[in-house]
């Protein structure tokens, strides 16, 4: 019963998507490619002429029918200033998280963000000690935020403002990144710190080491 459902439950999730995707594209800021996935219903709130563009062949997944995780709110792209952006780069897949940007958050090829993730370039309000009265009011500094190539942010992880993680890196679940995460490590916990460096990495280091020097 239940696998005579699931073709169905297929053609009418990706009618959905295709129809969502459609009316998505007359959204002003909104710039979305093609092979589009959308599941469930995402949050995008684009204000004061700021832009989010959705690349080619990107997932954006708000439900959590057959996905191995309990998420706990929809994705949401958030852009929130004039001139905020937010790139989403090609076949990357979102699941439930949220992208909160002032300036810019750039996302590259094929990432990976696991649910319940908070990716913002702003901590939305100044420190304000010197007028800590009027701190409810400010709306805090903002800097822009890159994630590279092939990166793969686990579950309920923060990605705070200005921090750039390289290429194939991967977050480690419930993470605090912080600063800046190098390419083709693993990197977990608050703050966030390099556990381990891809193995490819290591020996590139070890023949520069033994390569004599001219
Ligand atoms: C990032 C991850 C893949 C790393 O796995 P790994 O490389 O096999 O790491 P290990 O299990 O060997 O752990 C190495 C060390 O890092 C620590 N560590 C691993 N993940 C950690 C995390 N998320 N936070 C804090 N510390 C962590 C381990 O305790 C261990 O510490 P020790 O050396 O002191 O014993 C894995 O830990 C993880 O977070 N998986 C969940 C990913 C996720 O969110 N998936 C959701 C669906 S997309």
């Amino acid at each position: 019963m239940r696998r005579l459902l699931e073709l169905p439950r297929r053609i009418f999730a990706r009618a959905y998507s295709n129809a969502l995707v459609l009316s998505l594209r007359c959204k002003r800021g909104l710039h979305i490619g093609n092979r589009v996935t959308i599941k469930g219903l995402p949050i995008i709130d684009i204000r004061y002429g700021g832009k989010v563009v959705i690349q080619d062949g990107v997932t954006l997944n708000s439900t959590n029918y057959g996905y191995h995780l309990n998420m706990f709110a929809p994705v949401k792209l958030f852009v929130d200033r004039p001139r905020a952006t937010i790139i989403i780069g090609e076949g990357t897949r979102i699941h439930g998280s949220c992208l909160h940007s002032y300036a810019s958050i750039e996302i590259g090829k094929r990432c990976l963000v696991a649910a319940n993730c908070q990716i913002i370039d702003g901590s939305g309000h100044d420190l304000s000690f010197g007028d800590v009265e009027n701190r409810i009011n400010t709306k805090g500094d903002c800097h822009p935020i890159i994630i590279e190539d092939d990166v793969w942010i686990g579950a309920n992880t923060i990605v705070l403002p200005g921090v750039r993680i390289g290429k194939g890196s991967v977050i480690g679940a419930g993470s605090i990144v912080t600063k800046d995460i190098p390419p083709m490590v693993v990197a977990a916990g608050n703050p966030a710190k390099v556990i381990r460096v891809a193995a490819q990495v290591v020996e590139n280091m070890e023949k520069r080491a033994e390569t004599p020097l001219e």
